[in-house]
């Protein structure tokens, strides 16, 4: 990892000078950064929670039961529009959730969990389109104090096998349309299926050992009435997968305490308050989508706006406008993929509801932040955080100062540093691994079932090493370079290129394969895959279509390689590593460097 740092070291230092200033006394819920940075605790934030007083701890009594029994019982929690016309809903789905009305629902399916034997502590995983019901049964999960593992929607059958078999999810909650994906016969734990979609999608049917119900049926007759099950601060919370550049991909465990974090961070960084409309883009199949998506938004009491269905520059101005959006938390490709639609589209539109906006997942780079702030009149503010912190990090904060493209400062009660290989922080200017001092509420408590891999991130005393590189200036903003090692970020989404390789080599044609990331204007980078053939087999545009497609049906879409090259040999250490570096030298036309470790 020390060579990545010093060979970027001299190409990433750079100075910005150009601020995005606001005004003085601005009206936010964080007032005073520096002042605030200097005195905060954790045990501050505590006192915001009803298991300080009653230490009867679950995440859904904060977020969901103390509100129906508020004032805000009425208030709207979920706003949910999906105007896709689909068989069992030909004009689209639009609905709206009370507080009241999540607590009725999600006790509902917690008490069908229950009847069919899921309890504390169990894994139960979550694989459905953007609906109503997916955040219901998380609600349902967590409040019978097991562990949802939120799946996206794009998996294929590979990566459903490594996460569910990894997790030993006991329950799956999904759509009859996705059902056929799920290879019941190689795992064993899985003993029941939640069908909550419609039924006119392909019949199926379901090996001995697994019983299927349907949702819709099971909810109605259940009662509406189940405590939560009391935890302990650090019982589980969500198992989210996400991918290194080494292995499979690994389950985040995230513990209850973690909800403080979550809290904070959407009050002082989100700078959510009681009036917002407030729009979280992602999906919770990936953490931004539940730290942001539900647990910090909703233990603030605040109102949310999911959007069902695909990505479309239309929709989302539309909803910004129906909804009255008034903070919009999203990520550079998407609003890259806005600002390759043009001005013209967005200027029919009002978005002047809107009234602070967030970005995470990639750099956003100044063009894209200049384009949002010309046609809404508010830059975006960067969050950087991962999987693994769970909450947002390093930020920029909506009364601070801040130099566009950098990544802003650490949130109060947390230290982001730049260390070098030893552990020793880094003069001003020096690129260095950026690193964060354990302790921060949402820190992750395990790697699912392997410890090896937990301990790899803290392997410097008192530090947890993010895996990324950056610097800080002498004003104290973090800028973020890159990745210290070869995870792969594509349209904001995470992948490991060794799952992409062990997808490829399975497919008839394919020898060897080597991924990488490839620079891309829009999706920041590309899945690029180098590719040695098997013999009998010849190189051809339609073979690379074929290849590509069998990642695609077998891992994911976004996981599927856009741009493949067949080479004679895939560049290895002598000891059988792939060598990337190689391989981003070649398709960057530049000097190869040092291949004495290079297998004959
Ligand atoms: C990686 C973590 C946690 C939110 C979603 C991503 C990159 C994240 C930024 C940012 C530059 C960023 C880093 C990080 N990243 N935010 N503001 N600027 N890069 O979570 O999938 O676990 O990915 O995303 O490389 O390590 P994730």
């Amino acid at each position: 990892m020390g060579g990545h740092v010093s060979e970027k070291a001299a190409s990433f230092v750079q100075e910005s000078s150009e601020w995005v200033r606001k005004p003085r006394g601005i009206d936010a819920n964080l007032k005073n950064y520096g002042k605030v940075y200097k005195t905060f605790k954790w045990k501050n934030a505590e006192k915001e929670f009803d298991w300080h007083k009653t230490k009867k701890v679950n995440v859904v009594h904060e977020m969901i039961d103390r509100h129906a029994n508020s004032a805000r019982k009425d208030k709207t929690a979920l706003h949910y529009w999906d105007p896709a016309p689909s068989a069992g809903n030909p004009r689209g789905r639009e609905e709206k959730y009370t507080f009241l009305d999540l607590k009725d629902q999600s006790s509902r399916f917690g008490n069908v969990l229950k009847k069919f034997g899921v309890k504390k502590g169990d894994r139960v995983a979550v694989f459905l389109p953007r609906t109503p019901e997916l955040y219901i049964s998380i609600l349902g999960i967590n409040r019978l104090g097991a562990s949802p593992v939120p799946l996206v929607e794009a998996f294929m059958e590979e990566a459903l096998f490594d996460r569910l078999s990894n997790s030993e999810a006991s329950a799956v909650v999904t759509a009859p349309a996705l059902l056929s994906r799920i290879p019941f016969k190689k795992l064993p734990s899985l003993k029941h299926l939640f069908l909550a979609g419609e039924k006119d999608a392909a019949g199926f049917e379901c090996p001995g050992g697994v019983d299927a119900h349907d949702y819709f049926e099971e909810v109605q007759s259940a009662s509406p009435s189940l405590a939560p099950v009391w935890l302990s601060l650090d019982d589980g919370l969500v198992i989210h997968y996400t991918s290194g550049s080494t292995g499979r991909s690994k389950g985040v465990l995230h513990r209850q305490y973690a909800m403080v974090g979550h809290y904070q961070t959407a009050k002082w960084a989100l700078d959510l308050g009681d009036d917002d409309v407030y729009w979280c883009t992602a999906d919770p199949g990936w953490v931004t989508g539940t730290s942001y998506g539900i647990y910090g938004p909703w233990t603030l009491g605040i109102s949310s706006l999911v959007l069902g269905g695909r990505f479309s520059a239309e929709l989302w101005y539309r909803a910004i406008e129906k909804y009255k959006v008034s903070m919009w938390y999203s990520a550079p490709t998407a609003f890259r993929l806005l600002m390759s639609q043009g001005k013209e589209l967005a200027k029919k539109f009002n978005l002047k509801s809107l009234r602070h906006i967030c970005s995470v997942g990639e750099p956003l780079n100044p063009e894209a932040l200049r384009w949002v702030r010309d046609l809404t009149g508010i830059a975006p503010h960067e969050t950087w955080w991962m999987t693994e912190t769970g909450m947002q990090i390093v930020c920029n904060y909506r009364s601070l100062d801040f130099k566009i493209g950098s990544t802003g400062k650490s949130f109060p009660g947390t230290v982001a540093s730049i260390i070098d290989d030893k552990g020793r922080e880094v003069p001003p200017n020096t690129l260095g691994n950026l690193a964060v001092k354990t302790g921060w509420p949402s820190m992750m408590t395990e790697i699912w079932g392997n410890k090896e891999k937990y301990d790899e991130y803290f392997r410097i005393k008192g530090w947890y090493l993010s895996g990324d590189t950056a610097y800080k200036d002498k004003d104290g903003f973090i800028w973020f370079a890159g990745r210290a090692d070869d995870v792969i970020k594509t349209a904001g989404e995470r992948v490991g290129p060794f799952e992409v390789e062990s997808a490829l080599v399975q497919h008839p044609a394919v020898a060897e394969a080597g991924v990488i990331g490839k620079p891309d204007a829009v999706r920041g980078q590309i899945i690029k895959a180098y590719i040695s053939l098997r013999q009998g087999h010849s190189a051809s545009e339609t073979l690379k279509k074929e290849i590509a497609d069998f990642v695609k049906r077998t891992m994911a879409g976004h996981a599927a390689p856009r741009e493949i090259e067949f080479c004679e040999r895939v560049p290895k250490t002598r000891s059988g590593k792939i060598m990337r570096r190689v391989l981003r030298a070649w398709d960057q036309g530049l000097p190869v460097g040092d291949t004495s470790t290079m297998e004959e």
